[in-house]
Order: structure tokens, then C-alpha cells, then sequence
């Protein structure tokens, strides 16, 4: 399957991906990004897939951005297109341009704290469980169908550093699989919600702290 993948950071679940490609049966055509310093891009390059930059500050607005990255994307004809960190919102028109067909990762156990500082909302609520969500990408910020959920405890002495590596390592494990899931054609969206294995999902799929994600 082909796939791009969204970008505007350190990359580390871009890698993930790039690692797990085989198994997970998507090949990464391309990776954009909103940053020029973006670590990832360099992580693309390495890998020798096509990485480029898309400057926001060359467009008027929005919409224009959207536009022509959305330009961009399609000329690698991807069937999925995978948010890994892209730090952006994405307008209506670009979400239904490529509707059924885009997934993003947050660092919360969604519906709780979507947006920003995720880590630092949990400790300062004094949450004991904490986590990653992977799901199908709507207009509405971080509310789209939920596919699968991967928990950590949070620790007395954990800071937002400590949080934040420990959820990471979970979304490594669990993007490449949610991947997988599409890409063999597990895994779709309709109805405003989340299939797998030709069944809705009327909640995510579930892995608690200690279970291993495979
Ligand atoms: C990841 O933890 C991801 O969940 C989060 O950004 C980080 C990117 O790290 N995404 C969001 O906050 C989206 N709202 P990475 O660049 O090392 O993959």
C-alpha cells in the first residue's frame, strides 16, 4: 500500500514506520513537513525516501497552504496518509479530500485532552493512567473515530519528560500495527465510525500497560 506521512517534528514515529514498513506492508512514498528543521526529514533522506518542506509562510492562509500541499500529496497517489507529529490543523476541504483515508496518533487517551500539552495535563490532573490514541482524522480536532488505545500507569516521580519517552515507546509498537491493520484491508471508516474485521468498533481496541502490542 502506498502511503505518505505528515510530519513537523523529531520524526520518531515516522522511523517506527520506516522500520516496520515490510511487516506492516506500506511503502512510504514521501514525507512532508511544515518545519524546515524538522529532525524527520533527515530521518526520510536516510532512508531514502522523498522528503520535502512545505513553507506555510509562502501562502496567504489556510486554505492556500492546504491547498497545495494537498497538490503535493496526491502526486504520490497514496491510499493512506499517516499524521506522525504534524503539528498543524488541517482545513475541512483537505480532511474530506482525503476522508477514510488519513490517520493521526495523539499522545492522550482520547476523548480526555485533546489539543496540546497533553503530558503536563495529565500530572497536573493527577491521572494514574495515561497513553497514546490512533484515529481516523475528521474535521473535528483529535475527535475522530477512535481505532486503538495503548495505556502506560503514570508514576509518582514521573515529570512530563519521563510521561511523554514512555508513551512514545508505545506509539512506536502501536502505529505500525493499526498500519498493518489497513493496509490488508482490516481496518476501514464509515458511518462515523471505526471497522475492523468487518465489525464496528463501538470502542477502541485496547492494550493495557503490560500487554505487548503485536
Ligand atoms: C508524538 O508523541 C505524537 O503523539 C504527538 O507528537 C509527537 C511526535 O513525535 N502528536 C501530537 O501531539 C498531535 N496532536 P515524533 O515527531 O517523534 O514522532
Amino acid at each position: 500500500m502506498r502511503g505518505v506521512v505528515l510530519i513537523s517534528g523529531s520524526g520518531s514515529n515516522l522511523q517506527s514506520l520506516i522500520d516496520t514498513s515490510e511487516q506492516s506492508k506500506m511503502d512510504i512514498r514521501a514525507v512532508f513537513s511544515d518545519q524546515a528543521e524538522a529532525y524527520g526529514l533527515e530521518r526520510a533522506r536516510t532512508a531514502h525516501v522523498p522528503a520535502h518542506f512545505v513553507d506555510p509562510g509562502q501562502y496567504a492562509g489556510r486554505e492556500e497552504f492546504d491547498r497545495e500541499l494537498q497538490g503535493q500529496i496526491d502526486a504520490y497517489e497514496p491510499q493512506l496518509l499517516l499524521l506522525a507529529g504534524f503539528m498543524r490543523i488541517l482545513s475541512p476541504q483537505f480532511v474530506n479530500h482525503f476522508a477514510g483515508h488519513i490517520l493521526n496518533i495523539h499522545p492522550s487517551l482520547l476523548p480526555r485532552y485533546r489539543g496540546l500539552h497533553t503530558h503536563r495535563r495529565v500530572l497536573e490532573a493527577g491521572d494514574r493512567q495515561h497513553g497514546c490514541s490512533i484515529h481516523f482524522v475528521t474535521d473535528e480536532l483529535d475527535g475522530g473515530p477512535l481505532i486503538a488505545q495503548a495505556q502506560i500507569d503514570v508514576l509518582a516521580q514521573d515529570d512530563e519528560t519521563t510521561l511523554s519517552a514512555r508513551v512514545q515507546q508505545r506509539e512506536h509498537k502501536l502505529y505500525p500495527l493499526v498500519v498493518s491493520w489497513f493496509a490488508t484491508e482490516r481496518l476501514r471508516t464509515h458511518d462515523g465510525v471505526a471497522w475492523l474485521d468487518g465489525e464496528p468498533l463501538s470502542k477502541p481496541v485496547v492494550y493495557a500497560q503490560d500487554e505487548e502490542i503485536r
